[in-house]
């Protein structure tokens, strides 16, 4: 993020009457955003998004999930995958990432649902993320991440997670990944949908599209030992001109990039 108060006007921090106050405010000077108190009688007149704590997690809200539950990084494995560590690395993603690969950068880590994925078929990934609301998100989800039973049993740690944008972050890396793992944000096919709200259409509806995706491409070509990996809508166009090889999932593509 360039400017330096990126979200005034869009988003406060929220105290519902119970958790950490001194943590939440704490939290609202580091965003540079306002604290508001669920109390006050408008404090819901002003900002589009809210974070806010709710059932132990750190939530993203948006007007519509006041009243509901609000949006966490989930940490269970997602639907048909195996609760087993590492999980088995089969699928359309693991074919993507590569046999061969061990180390990983997601250089794009939102909600951290495709970085989590990898993180349990057991490669050494590394995160980053630019958007500071989705950083102090994952930080929280890494953290009970880290207390989960099965981590703590099998002595892991989470990703580390890096903030900041990753084309510049990508040229200093110590050492090159085998991999680099790029989902950037890319438009809708269709400006309204009747689905229910998901994670990804508030993320959309906070951050917007990423008009730089094709820099981000050159920046992890660039910085990559051996491959990279994007992620797109089956209807986008690709990234780079000619993927080696690509790889499809449900209304999705993996698009590879081998390094000469
Ligand atoms: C579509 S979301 C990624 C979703 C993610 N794969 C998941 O499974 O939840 C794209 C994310 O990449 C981040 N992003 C885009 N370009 C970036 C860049 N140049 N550096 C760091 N983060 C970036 C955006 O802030 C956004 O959070």
């Amino acid at each position: 993020m360039s400017s330096a108060y990126p979200y005034t006007g869009k988003l406060a921090v929220l105290y519902q009457d119970h958790g950490d106050l001194p943590a939440l405010q704490q939290l609202a000077e580091q965003l540079h955003v306002p604290l508001r108190l669920s109390t006050q009688p408008d404090f819901d007149q002003h900002e589009a998004f809210f974070l806010c704590w709710r059932d132990g997690c750190l939530k993203l809200l948006d007007k519509e999930l006041l009243k509901k539950g609000g949006m966490a990084v989930d940490i269970e494995p997602r639907q048909g995958e195996q609760r087993s560590w590492p999980a088995p690395k089969d699928g359309a993603l693991a074919k993507a990432l590569g046999r061969k690969t061990q180390t990983v950068i997601d250089a794009t880590t939102g909600w951290g649902q495709d970085s989590l994925h990898i993180f349990r078929m057991g490669y050494a990934l590394r995160c980053i993320e630019r958007s500071p609301i989705m950083a102090v998100l994952l930080a929280d989800g890494f953290r009970r991440l880290a207390q989960a039973d099965w981590m703590q049993r099998l002595q892991l740690q989470p990703p580390s997670l890096l903030v900041g944008n990753a084309i510049e972050l990508l040229a200093s890396l110590p050492e090159p990944p085998d991999c680099i793992y790029l989902d950037p944000m890319f438009p809708p096919k269709r400006k309204k949908s009747a689905l229910a709200k998901k994670p990804m259409m508030v993320l959309r509806d906070l951050l917007g599209d990423d008009e730089d995706k094709d820099h981000l491409f050159a920046a992890a070509m660039q910085a990559t030992g051996k491959r990279v990996v994007v992620k797109c809508p089956d209807y986008a166009e690709s990234l780079g001109n000619k993927a080696n090889e690509v790889f499809y999932g449900k209304l999705l593509r993996y698009d590879v990039f081998l390094k000469n």
